[in-house]
């Protein structure tokens, strides 16, 4: 039998096909995010269907259609999609690497107040989550707002044109802000708040549930048949924690993509009172928290392939040293900060250069920055009680070693690697088996929880790194009133 994972990510879809023997084959597509204005991020949802469409046709290409029991996704979280009466895409979809909310999230923490969205939501607001952007549009679009008749996720609206069914999931349905996710349902107050009916929202069911089959007209599209089962699915946060076996109370998945996330698995539900942390739904009926940083990957990305023209990244890393002190520090909030400064006007920072600083050291303090940023985090979660010892980690930064080793000793913790790097899509797949049967799941999880290297922190690096810590620590506050 064959389960099918979509990870609707952000600059690309990936499908991975999975049988009980484990992972068959990927694909995957990618997609423009395009970015409007200074702060904006925004996306065709059209393109992500056609991404899928695409990479579905070589997923089942050669493969045995009538094995394919249930589909289910990993998406990137938050994004706004609005559709009329008519099923149609009324703009745009803002995603959750947009700051052009500010004044929306002030609002809501300031005049609507952080204690009654930790009561009815969990969390405060961030400039990403979905609820300012809904007051975004109500403000700035009124014509646009009237429109409404369905307020979807982005992987819900490739759910939707899969089966034809408005289904969410509660992991995903956490980061809206118009959630109780102590209580897994949507927030009657939280809506009231922004003037929206229930009637606008999807249902709401578990990472596993069914939401329904494959509609005529898809089934016939990809050759599939019409009893092919939609899987709620979850986050790409969850359900790459799903897909690294991030379940246990206290588990920790740190997540180098795009975003940066640290993710612990939680078995009670504990909203963060000092507000920097999100309290969210798990995939697996329980809860996580969870901290995100708007830019991880994209810095690496930005850097080598705007600033210096390359896409040789083993070649800048190769000129890089670890063992020597680097004097450069960057701050990595290239599209402001989300975890945990809720600062979406900050920007990034290169500090520390001299006539002697090489392309080596600035290429090195952009790695290191973003290790320092993950620092920061885990740092505030480990004061509100949580322990975190050991990590996993997924994500395109995983992929380098070097990076593997700056995570370790900045963050002064054992970093594994897993044997199968697909994360999110993985997860996917493993809950499109747990929707169609439990011991099925149970059992691919076992062949799929292999480790590949565990990389340890060095005492020497730890402390050295401990002092650029410090250091790094002190470039926020010194730039505060500068915007
Ligand atoms: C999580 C978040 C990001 C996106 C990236 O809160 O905003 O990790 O889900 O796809």
């Amino acid at each position: 039998m064959y389960y099918i994972g979509v990870d609707l990510g952000t600059s690309s879809v990936k499908l991975l096909l999975l049988s009980e023997n484990g992972i068959e084959k990927t694909a995957s597509r990618s997609y423009p995010v395009e970015f409007p204005r200074e702060g904006w991020s925004q996306q065709n949802p059209a393109d992500w269907m056609n991404g899928v469409c695409d990479a579905m046709d070589e997923l089942l290409a050669d493969v045995d259609k009538a094995q394919v029991q249930a589909i289910s996704f990993g998406g990137q979280m938050h994004g706004l999609v609005l559709l009329d009466a008519q099923n149609e895409i009324i703009r745009p979809a803002i995603l959750w690497n947009d700051t052009r909310t500010a004044p929306q999230t002030d609002y809501l923490n300031n005049v609507v107040g952080k204690d009654f969205l930790l009561k009815n939501c969990g969390n405060i607001a961030f400039a990403g989550f979905t609820a300012p952007k809904v007051l975004w549009v109500k403000e700035n679009e009124p014509e646009n707002f009237a429109r409404i008749h369905k307020m979807l996720l982005p992987k819900d609206y490739v759910a939707f044109c899969l089966c034809g069914n408005y289904a969410t999931d509660v992991s995903d349905a956490s980061g809206t802000l118009y959630f109780d996710v102590e209580h897994r349902c949507w927030s009657k107050p939280m809506l009231a708040v922004l003037g929206v009916t229930e009637q606008q929202l999807p249902t709401v069911y578990e990472s596993h549930e069914v939401v329904g089959t494959l509609t005529p007209a898809m089934a016939e599209r990809f050759g599939l048949s019409q009893a092919v089962k939609i899987v709620a699915g979850a986050g790409d946060n969850a359900a790459a924690a799903i897909g690294n076996h991030i379940v246990n109370d206290g588990d920790c998945n740190l997540s180098v993509g795009t975003s940066g996330t640290v993710f612990v698995s939680s078995d009670k539900y504990a909203a963060d009172t000092k507000n920097a942390i999100h309290m969210f739904c798990h995939a697996n009926g329980k809860y996580h928290s969870m901290a995100c940083m708007l830019s991880a990957a994209s810095c690496n990305g930005w850097w080598a392939e705007k600033i210096l023209g390359t896409d040789d990244f083993k070649g800048e890393e190769s000129a890089m040293d670890i063992t020597a002190e680097n004097p450069v520090l960057f701050l990595p909030y290239l599209m402001g900060e989300r975890s945990p400064l809720n600062d979406p006007d900050v920007r990034g920072m290169f500090y520390g250069m001299s006539l002697a600083t090489t392309r080596a050291q600035m290429g090195q303090a952009v790695l290191e920055g973003v290790a320092f940023a993950f620092r920061h985090n885990i740092e505030i979660i480990r004061s509100s009680g949580i322990t975190v010892n050991k990590a996993k980690i997924c994500g395109g930064g995983a992929k380098s070693p070097l990076w593997l080793k700056m995570f370790a000793n900045i963050l002064g913790l054992p970093i594994s690697v897993p044997q199968k790097e697909e994360g999110a899509a993985l997860g996917a797949a493993l809950l499109a088996a747990k929707g169609c049967d439990v011991a099925v799941y149970e059992a691919i999880c076992q062949k799929t929880d292999g480790i590949k290297t565990v990389v340890e922190p060095d005492p020497a690096l730890v402390e050295k790194y401990n002092k650029s810590y410090e250091k790094w620590m002190k470039l926020y506050p010194a730039i505060q009133g500068i915007r």
